[in-house]
Formats: C-alpha cells, sequence, structure tokens
C-alpha cells in the first residue's frame, strides 16, 4: 500500500481528468446527447485515434469560465484528498477559442478552479500550455505565441499533445522557440503512439527538460544512455499505456527497466478516467506490481518536485514537505 506516501503529478490533460459524472452534469446543463461518448458512466473508445475524439467531445462540454473552474477545483481537490501535494495540469487554450469564450477566459477560470483548490487544501498547481499536433505547425506557433505572453503567472510551462503519428517533431520545433525564450518550461510528448526516434528528435529539435511519456526511448539503448546522462525527466504514465495498448500489460512496461538504467522517472495519470486510473492506482500499481519500494516511490515524487515548472521558493517548501 502506499497511501502513507505523498504524491506529485506533472501530467494530467486537464479535460481529460473530467469525471463521466461531471462530463453527464454538463451534457445536462447544455442538453447535449452524449450516448455516442459514455456509456454505463464510462467513455467510450477502442482505439487512440478515437480517444482523441471522445476527448474533444468531452472537451466541449466544458462551455464557460465557471464550467472550467468547477473542473480544475474539482480534480485538484480530489487529488489533495489522495494526498497529493503538487499538480500540473495540462491545458489547451485552443478548447477556449473551440467553444468561444477565447482562451483568456478559459485559462482564468482554471486558474480560479486552482486557486479555490489551494485555498481548500493546500495542494499547488501550475497550468502547462499546450499545443496540438493534429491541428498543425502554424497553430502550433499561433497558441506559442500566446503562451509566451504569460498572461497567468500560474501558466509555467508548455508541451505538444495530440497525434504524434502526424507531422515531425522538427516541424514544431519554432512552435517551442517562442516560449522557451519566454521562460516557460519545456516538456513535449513523444515515444507514446510513435517509437525511439520520436524521442530522439524531441530531444534534438525541442530541448526540453522533460518527456511526456518517452517510454518508447526503451526501443534503443543509446537514447536511454541519452536520457540518463543529460539528466531528462521521463512524465511516464503505466496506466495509460497499457489502457492504449503502447504495452500489452504492466510486467511488460518499461519504467523498471528505464529506472534501473538511471532515467529520472516521474509517476503520471495522463487522462484519468479515461484510462480507469487515478494518481493513487499509478503509485499502486509501482509498488505492488512492479515492485518499487517505498524509497523508489518517494524518490519519484521528489524528482517530480525537483523537474517541476515552479520557483524555487515553492520548490524548495515542496521538498521540505516530502
Ligand atoms: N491528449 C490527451 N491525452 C493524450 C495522450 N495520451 N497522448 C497524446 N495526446 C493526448
Ligand atoms: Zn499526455
Amino acid at each position: 500500500m502506499t497511501a502513507h506516501l505523498k504524491m506529485a503529478e506533472l501530467h494530467c490533460h486537464i479535460e481529460g481528468a473530467a469525471s463521466p459524472a461531471l462530463a453527464l452534469q454538463m451534457a445536462r446543463k447544455y442538453n447535449v446527447d452524449v450516448s455516442g461518448i459514455i456509456r454505463d458512466g464510462t467513455y467510450v473508445w477502442e482505439d487512440f485515434s478515437r480517444f482523441l475524439t471522445c476527448y474533444d467531445a468531452v472537451a466541449e462540454l466544458f462551455r464557460t469560465e465557471e464550467d472550467y473552474a468547477l473542473l480544475a477545483e474539482t480534480y485538484l481537490t480530489e487529488l489533495a484528498d489522495a494526498g497529493t501535494i503538487y499538480s500540473e495540469i495540462i491545458v489547451s487554450p485552443d478548447h477556449g477559442n473551440t467553444i468561444g469564450i477565447g482562451s483568456d477566459a478559459y485559462i482564468a477560470g482554471l486558474a480560479a478552479g486552482i486557486e479555490a483548490a489551494r485555498a481548500k487544501t493546500g495542494i499547488e498547481g501550475r497550468m502547462i500550455i499546450t499545443i496540438i499536433r493534429h491541428l498543425g505547425p502554424s497553430a502550433a506557433e499561433h497558441t506559442a505565441l500566446y503562451a509566451a505572453r504569460r498572461t497567468h503567472p500560474l501558466v509555467t510551462g508548455f508541451n505538444l499533445a495530440g497525434d504524434e503519428r502526424l507531422f515531425s517533431v522538427a516541424d514544431f520545433a519554432r512552435a517551442f522557440d517562442i516560449p522557451r525564450d519566454s521562460g516557460l518550461g519545456l516538456t513535449i510528448h513523444a515515444g507514446e503512439m510513435a517509437g525511439a526516434f520520436s524521442v530522439r528528435d524531441a530531444l534534438d529539435h525541442v530541448r526540453p527538460s522533460r518527456i511526456s511519456h518517452g517510454v518508447r526511448a526503451i526501443e534503443d539503448d543509446d537514447l536511454v544512455r541519452r536520457i540518463a546522462d543529460e539528466g531528462v525527466v521521463l512524465e511516464t504514465c503505466p496506466g495509460s499505456n497499457v489502457s492504449l495498448q503502447v504495452f500489452p500489460d504492466f510486467t511488460a512496461h518499461p519504467l523498471r527497466a528505464l529506472h534501473a538504467a538511471g532515467c529520472r522517472v516521474t509517476l503520471n495519470s495522463d487522462d484519468p478516467p479515461f484510462f480507469h486510473t487515478s494518481l493513487r492506482q499509478e503509485y499502486e500499481i509501482a509498488s505492488q506490481v512492479m515492485d518499487f519500494s517505498d524509497e523508489q516511490i518517494d524518490g519519484m515524487t521528489r524528482t517530480a518536485i525537483e523537474a517541476a515548472f515552479i520557483d524555487e521558493a515553492t520548490r524548495a517548501r515542496l521538498l521540505a514537505s516530502l
């Protein structure tokens, strides 16, 4: 059992954290038929492409600043109640534009939710703005310019999510130059739906301090050594990987091998209700199925705080609380 261990998370897409119950509440509010995406209280999707479609449909159920505040407050309060001291949520201003409220209101709503959860529970939260790969490089550069304006102090990082099978990392290199110059922390989805080459491209073209997933680096020994040598932090999400069939089961998952090779790894939930997981469950799997000791798991939590996109005073306070 890991219930006595504090937790920290670097990788959770906020719309992917909406429980089916909350999504249904929104669907009732806006009179939307969700029978195609929620059945028997669970999200319905069959493969990665349909997961992304389902994700977008859920995102479109949240339509106002207040809806986004409720979503962030609900998720972070739940995390805090489960023993989490820090969470970075991945946010997509493009969704704010899709639903018509615009990026600023979308970010303001999420920030209000983060602040409300902190006031109630003490959990620290930050936002990572993501660009969406399947929307293409030019939309990405537009969003990057928005991120670089640093319109809210709780926005501290920048990511690339979406369909890794489309475009190449080099196509987004310019989009990453913009937030890098403005001082945002950089991480990038790679080595999830595409192989080791994608992780190598990410390191070469983006020079991030962290990789979102990165687990398929395991296909290339030299690359694993490079990740370990350079101290790049991997935001691993084993439950997501098994659910999306990146690996057939937890015993085939490379987290243990990456850890043994000296890579800096962390535990994350990605889109928890979509993958029937939670951050606590990821910790439990690491302990019970992958056989990591409490000390090793605590080390991953420490790594997450060390690699977090936060100011140094907050980092020191969080590290001291572990
Ligand atoms: N967006 C939400 N979840 C994602 C994932 N697991 N991979 C890529 N993009 C995503
Ligand atoms: Zn992700």
